[in-house]
This record gives structure tokens, sequence and C-alpha cells, in this order.
């Protein structure tokens, strides 16, 4: 029975993921701004079977928050992170505002980036267990949502390396990477709201999905293998590997 904290649960994979630990006995804290979402959240973890399940109202785009729920993470006894919260912007780079570039480097990389190093500075020592959730978009551009891409291309890179040094170090603590494909949430509509692009462009049709449900699945998949990355691939399977980025030395 582990400690598991999730990140952007109120909706969505995080929520699905939750429910994941929830059912095999899991204590979980949920993480999100949605207060409402998350008690209905809580009652739904302890019916499935989690002994405990408490929530946190954060807002992951502000630094002091963000520092509050870290310094927390010894306290309730993490064991398990799954840094799940982002946010996507469906935009020409010129047509994203400054205030939309900052929060969503502040949600999808900040974040994520003090939560991981705050995470591992406490359990590298440790049977651990950190998973980021990054994207296909973290491994590939494409068109009108670049800055999302940079976003999760960070995700992807600091979490291959750590999950690499882990190994070198020979630290106990391991780190995953899980780089869904497009999920059916509320993800898009909100990466669409006050786009500038034509509504033409915007049509969703004809994108395949995976339901939350489904990445949950696959986000335990890679939970239980031995494996780095677990990747939707463009034909909408899931691959489990050794990633991408490999660590070379910075002097020979
Ligand atoms: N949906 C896709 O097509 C897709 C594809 C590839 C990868 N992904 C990745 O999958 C993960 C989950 O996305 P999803 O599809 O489940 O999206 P979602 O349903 O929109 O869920 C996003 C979650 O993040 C939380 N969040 C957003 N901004 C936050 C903030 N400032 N502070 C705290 N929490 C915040 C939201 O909660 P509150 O609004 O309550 O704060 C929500 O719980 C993300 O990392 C996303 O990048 C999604």
């Amino acid at each position: 029975m582990a400690n598991v904290m999730v990140t952007g649960a109120s909706s969505g994979l995080g929520a699905a993921i939750a429910k994941q630990f929830a059912s095999r006995g899991d204590r979980l804290v949920v993480v999100a701004r949605r207060e409402s979402l998350l008690e209905n959240l809580q009652v739904e973890l302890l019916d499935s079977g989690a002994p405990s399940a408490e929530y946190r109202v954060v807002d992951l785009a502000d630094a002091e928050q963000v520092q509050n729920l870290a310094n927390e993470l010894p306290k309730l006894g993490i064991e398990v992170l799954i840094n799940n919260a982002a946010f996507g912007h469906w935009d020409y780079t010129w047509d994203t505002t400054p205030e939309m570039m900052r929060s969503m480097i502040a949600v999808n990389v900040t974040a994520v980036a003090v939560l991981t190093a705050a995470f591992s500075q406490l359990k590298h020592q440790q049977a651990a267990r950190l998973m980021n959730v990054a994207s296909g978009a973290g491994y590939a551009l494409f068109e009108s949502s670049i800055p999302y891409s940079a976003t999760k291309f960070f995700v992807t890179a600091l979490t291959e390396g750590l999950a690499q040094e882990l190994a070198s170090q020979k630290q106990a603590m391991r780190a995953q990477l899980l780089a869904p494909g497009p999920i059916a949430t509320e993800f898009m509509l909100n990466a669409l709201d006050g786009s500038q692009m034509p509504t033409s462009e915007k049509d969703l049709e004809g994108f395949q999905f995976h339901t939350a449900e489904e990445v949950a699945e696959f986000a335990m998949q890679l939970y239980d293998s031995e494996a780095m990355v677990g990747a939707v691939q463009p034909d909408m399977t899931f691959l489990l590997s050794e990633g991408l980025h490999a660590v070379g030395k910075l002097t020979g």
C-alpha cells in the first residue's frame, strides 16, 4: 500500500489514474484548483477501495502554492508522485499572449520541475516512484501548438534524464514518463478557448482519441513495468521503451 499524490486529478486523466491506484488499495492525495470536483473524487476514491483520500486545492501556476505543496511531501509521506496537471493552448506563437505563455510555463514546466526536484531530493535513495505526464507533443512538434510542445519537451528531457541518472548513480528511486496521444477530456476544448485559429482549423472531427480510462490503464502498465517511457504511437498503440534522450558526458 503506497501513499500516492496525483496532480491535475479534478478531471480527465488525473482522476482516472487516481481511481486506478484507489482500486489497488493505495492511499491518495489529489491536487487541483476545482474544490467541488476534488470533493466528489474523494468520495469516489474511498468507495473504490482507497483506505484514505485527501485533497489539496492548489493553483500550480502560483510559485508560493507550489512550494507549499512541495514542503508538504515529507509530512504526507508521499512515495509515488504523478505530475499530471497541465494545459495546452492552440495558436501560432505570435498569437500566444505573454500571460498565456507565462501561465503555461508555470504549470507545465515550473511546477513539474519544482515538484520533481523536491520529490527526488527526499526520495532518491528509497524505492519511490515518480511518473511525469508529457505527450506525443513532447517528442514531436505539431502545428499551432508549439509553445505547448516546448513545455512538454522540457518534461520528456527532465524525466528521461533523471531516470538515467538515478539508474547510473544506483539510486533506488525510479522515474517514468507517460506520453499520451489525444485523450477525450476537457483538455482540447480548453486549448481552443480564446484561440485566434480559424473555426475550420478548430474542427476536432477526424481526431482519434483514447478515453481517460484507457490512458490510465496505459499508465498502470508503465507503472508495473521496468520501462522508462510509455508512449502512445501514431497508430494509437501503446509502447513501453527505454526512451529517446540518452544522457552523455559533458567532458570526454
Ligand atoms: N487530452 C489530451 O489530448 C492530451 C494529450 C497528450 C497529453 N495530455 C496530457 O495529459 C495530462 C492530463 O490532461 P487531461 O487530458 O486529463 O486534461 P484535463 O481534463 O484538462 O485535466 C487537466 C488537469 O490539470 C489541472 N490543472 C490545470 N491547470 C492547473 C493549475 N493552474 N493548478 C492546478 N491544477 C491545474 C486541472 O484541474 P483544475 O482545472 O481543477 O485546476 C485538471 O485536473 C496533461 O499533462 C496533458 O498535457 C493530454
